[in-house]
């Protein structure tokens, strides 16, 4: 089986992009997958198996394959666009369609929807440029770009006087801003695989705590602090009745954004319950990343992540 694995992208995610998609060739089972690596560069240009080739040469080859595993955080990429290459392509891919990507990229779409099946979310002022002025401060915030991942352009907010430079932060990255209460609370992560065969039982993963020193930020992430200041404890210590609302609110919210394969939702457990704070359609798949962590406590190694992903594609 010819396995397109696509990383890299024009982004700000790029580098984590390209460790997820390195795991991902690393881990496929060379008996089975022959997989082929297609690399977006910084500037949007496509390497195939290391050769410059133009988009619509990749593109071709990319029709060629019998699966598309689209490894690219953030947007262009996570947010529905390879999702729609591939649909327009005509080739099978892993994970959600051009929808899901569309709405769960963004996160202050993803709040309504959160809401409408119930969800807790931070109290949050969508700001674009026109009416950044206008906003009036309240209390500690925390600011983001409305469609950035791995932390780029967030900042927490303690006092009025950081704001400016916060929204300026934000900004640089997308035109519409988030600034959004902020939650105190245990950072706890869980994955819903539901396969798309009328049979195939939702899988969700056991949950997993973020305890970082400080804000999990984009070093906390993968730099330096990675090491020293996070610790990521699987299954994550909750009671029955907290991991039952947990799972319910994370499958209902994975099904209400119309999800396919592996996403990773997010949320907060604050003092009065579960607060969601995002999910990502095309979550972190590098070694060190949380779904992969999750799944194996499920007993679900790697590899056979990435075969039941595929093999749920090619269905
Ligand atoms: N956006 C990063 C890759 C994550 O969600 O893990
Ligand atoms: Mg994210």
């Amino acid at each position: 089986t010819r396995v397109a694995v696509i990383g890299g992208g024009a982004n700000g995610e790029h580098e984590v992009s390209l460790a997820s998609a390195a795991a991902a060739v690393t881990a496929l089972d060379p008996q089975r997958y022959d997989p082929i690596s297609f690399t977006i560069g910084r500037d949007g240009a496509w390497l195939v198996a290391g050769e410059p080739l133009s988009f619509a040469a990749a593109v071709a080859e990319l029709s060629d394959c019998d699966v598309v595993l689209p490894l690219v955080h953030g947007a262009p990429g996570e947010d529905g666009t390879l999702a729609a290459l591939c649909e327009l392509a005509g080739v099978r891919y892993v994970g959600s369609g051009v929808g899901a990507g569309a709405l769960a990229i963004d996160k202050h779409a993803t709040k309504l929807i959160a809401q409408s099946v119930g969800l807790r979310t931070a109290a949050a002022a969508l700001l674009t440029p026109a009416t950044r002025d206008a906003y009036g401060w309240s209390g500690p915030v925390v600011v983001k770009p409305a469609g950035a991942g791995s932390s780029r352009g967030v900042t927490a907010v303690h006092e009025a006087s950081e704001l400016a430079r916060a929204l300026d932060a934000a900004f640089a990255w997308d035109a519409r801003v988030l600034v959004e209460d902020m939650i105190i609370g245990r950072e706890i992560d869980i994955a819903v695989f539901e396969p798309r065969t009328a049979a195939g039982e939702p899988l969700i993963s056991p949950p997993l705590e973020i305890r970082s020193e400080g804000i999990f930020d984009y070093d906390a992430k993968y730099g330096d602090r990675h090491s020293t200041d996070v610790v990521f404890e699987v299954p994550a210590r909750l009671t029955s009745l907290e991991l039952r609302r947990l799972e319910q609110g994370a499958l209902a919210l994975y099904r209400a954004l119309g999800c396919r394969g592996v996403a990773r939702l997010d949320f907060f457990l604050a003092r009065d319950g579960w607060v969601l704070n995002e999910v990502n359609t095309v979550p972190g798949f590098t070694a060190v990343s949380q779904v992969p962590q999750m799944l194996a406590a499920a007993g679900i190694a790697y590899p056979d992540l990435l075969d039941l992903l595929i093999q749920e594609a090619l269905a």
